[in-house]
């Protein structure tokens, strides 16, 4: 091995040590308690967001692993308005600045089932919260996302249907 190939593999090493050492180093920050996102955590419990945007969670009586929180559900809601699907707000949210959600949630107006009304009521301190705690959840790109269909537009009646 030549001299030079030698200096870059070793710098290439010193540079994988150093990033997980700093890596390492906010992953052990991320995990210290934090207030806000534990205040976070209860004002979505509380205010139902996981019965309808984490999958299962009313059928196993309010239980969710924290991993599997707030991914959507491709439970879908069938009504005049055509189907809906509970969206994936971790996904909503990693595209956002905190300035951007609290804005975003003032005006928020979406299709049913969704209670829009119930974010737009949240005070600053709350969304803040919220956003806190779901900004800190992992984000998996390659999680299907149902997206909201015209198509069953024509029944009037309102009904839940199993994507697939
Ligand atoms: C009764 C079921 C239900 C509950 C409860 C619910 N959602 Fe939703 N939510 C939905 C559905 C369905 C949609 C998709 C609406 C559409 O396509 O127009 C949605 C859409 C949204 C959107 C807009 C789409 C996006 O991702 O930008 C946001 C933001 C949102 N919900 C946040 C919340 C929060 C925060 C809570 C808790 C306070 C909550 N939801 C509670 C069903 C629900």
């Amino acid at each position: 091995m030549k001299l030079y190939q030698r200096v870059l593999i070793g710098g290439g090493l010193l540079c994988v040590i150093g990033y997980q050492a700093f890596n390492g180093q906010g992953a052990r920050q991320t995990a210290a308690p934090n207030a806000q996102v534990e205040r976070g955590r209860y004002i979505v419990e509380i205010g139902g967001c996981n019965d309808c945007h984490t999958a299962g969670y009313a059928e196993a009586g309010g239980k969710a692993m924290e991993a599997d929180r707030l991914k959507g559900d491709m439970l879908g809601y069938r009504g005049t308005w055509g189907t809906t699907y509970p969206t994936n707000l971790r996904l909503t949210l990693s595209k956002m600045t905190e300035a951007q959600w609290l804005a975003y949630a003032k005006k928020l107006d979406t299709r049913p089932p969704m209670p829009w009304f119930n974010v737009r009521a949240m005070t600053d301190d709350d969304l803040k919260a919220v956003y806190a705690y779901i900004k800190q959840m992992q984000v998996d790109w390659a999680q299907p996302r149902p997206h909201f269909s015209r198509r069953t537009r024509r029944r009037s009646s309102p009904s839940f249907s199993g994507l697939g």
